[in-house]
């Protein structure tokens, strides 16, 4: 443990980080698409956390494959997908009927006229890959028809319609009645959505949505699962409490994932929900509305956790400052980076917080956050963050490169409130 963090001789400098980011090709997205083996076929997967769009925040109940069209192309001509947001997912009520002879599940051919699978179609074509919502019970949690008892022949659909990924919730299900919080129910239910998925032969990403209850950190890779939720709902609000009836806000989604870090790394991710960046309280899901300084703290701090990077809000219509919070390279990267370690809470002190993340190349990520309602200043020592004494680092802040041109012998700076920075430490050759 050091004992001054000067004997570092930390400057604050700009220095190259990698910026690599996920940004995929028409032929790697057709590579990925090519089926291999049967056994196996879902593992490399998720190698660095899912990034795509997903249609809940904003569109809720009124998705149609319209919006869906739309968005794929805004996703292709604002840069979204070439700055790695792949994944396009429709969420709940997609659904229509399920064939009572065959078991066969169909869309809603009022809002999907053209199919499922043309939809897919067009997804795929625009380099982006293609997502769908089920259910682990008898219904989804808007009340259409679940995947309970069908997984097989909907995984099959859901394979044959080109579907990658699979967000799979878990309303109605056995367990969720007499909520007595069973794992082993929940490990079951998981499990035949997960081999079904296999069985198909495609790769899919499997979500799994069981809000935390069950740990399923604990036993989400087990059943196939590529990103797991720690959380209920994050609604479109800074601070709402940890409660089973109505959406979270943005603190208590950090609070819940924060001490899962060792349970996250690649092929299978904490997920503390969707972005609700940009939504502005416009989308489905509401809430009240956040500040974009409190965008800007959510996009960073999932970034920090390797969380998965689902959008929510209407791509097609992105304000300047939305654009810039999602698109921001330097995050982005932070989220991709290969080496998949979840940021740990190094330190608390009247609401400042400074929390560490390991990347490659022997680099780390600092991200310093103000939970309070006003500007404060954080101060925080090697002996806080655990930096060897015997190192020089380069740093960079992220954001406002031009602040942090000073030397310190600690990690000092002014946030405001709900403000989080970031400070990327390199070692110095
Ligand atoms: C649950 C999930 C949400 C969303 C809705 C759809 O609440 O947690 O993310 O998928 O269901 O009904």
């Amino acid at each position: 443990m050091i004992k001054s963090i000067s004997a570092l001789g930390f400057a604050i400098l700009m220095a190259l980080i990698n910026t690599g980011c996920n940004s995929p090709s028409g032929s790697e997205v057709k590579q990925k698409d090519s089926v291999t083996s049967i056994s196996g076929v879902n593992e490399g997967l998720a190698k660095t956390p899912p990034m795509g769009w997903n249609s809940w925040n904003v569109f809720g109940k009124d998705v149609n494959e319209q919006v869906i069209r739309e968005t794929a192309d805004a996703m292709v001509s604002t840069g979204l997908r070439d700055a790695g947001f792949i994944y396009l997912v429709i969420d709940d009520i997609w659904q229509g009927e399920r064939d009572s002879a065959t078991g066969q599940l169909h869309e809603d051919k009022r809002k999907f006229p053209s199919g499922i699978k043309s939809l897919a179609d067009y997804v795929h074509s625009k380099g982006l890959k293609f997502g769908i919502y089920s259910d682990a019970g008898t219904k989804t949690c808007g009340g259409l028809p679940g995947s309970y008892g069908f997984e097989e022949i909907d995984a099959k659909v859901f394979a044959d319609w080109g579907v990658d990924y699979l967000k799979y919730d878990y309303c109605y299900s056995p367990d969720y009645v007499s909520a007595n919080n069973d794992y082993k129910m929940a490990i079951a239910r998981y499990k035949a959505m997960g081999d079904a998925l296999k069985k198909t032969g495609r790769p899919i990403v499997f979500s799994i949505c069981e809000w935390g209850p069950r740990s399923p950190w604990l036993w989400g890779k087990e059943v196939g699962g590529h990103l797991w939720r720690t959380s209920y709902d994050v609604a479109d609000i800074w601070d709402r409490p940890n409660n089973e009836h109505s959406p979270i806000g943005i603190l208590t989604s950090i609070d819940a994932v924060a001490n899962l870090s060792r349970f996250a790394g690649p092929g299978g991710w904490n997920d503390p929900d969707m972005l609700v960046v940009g939504l502005k309280n416009s989308g489905y899901i509401k809430g009240g509305g956040c500040t974009d300084t409190e965008y800007s703290t959510q996009m960073t701090m999932w970034s920090m956790f390797s969380a998965p990077l689902m959008m929510g809000c209407d791509v097609r219509n992105m304000s300047e400052n939305t654009r810039k919070i999602l698109l921001n390279k330097d995050i982005i990267a932070i989220d991709q980076d290969p080496l998949g370690k979840q940021a740990i809470r190094m330190f608390r002190h009247n609401g400042l917080e400074a929390w560490k993340k390991p990347l490659s190349g022997d680099r780390f990520a600092i991200a310093v956050f103000n939970r309070n309602e006003n500007a404060s200043t954080i101060s925080v020592g090697g002996d806080d963050l655990e930096i060897e004494d015997s190192t020089q680092y380069n740093a960079r802040e992220l954001y406002e490169s031009a602040t942090a041109a000073k030397r310190f012998h600690k990690l000092t700076t002014r946030l405001s409130a709900h403000e989080t920075k970031v400070f990327i430490l390199s070692k110095k050759s």
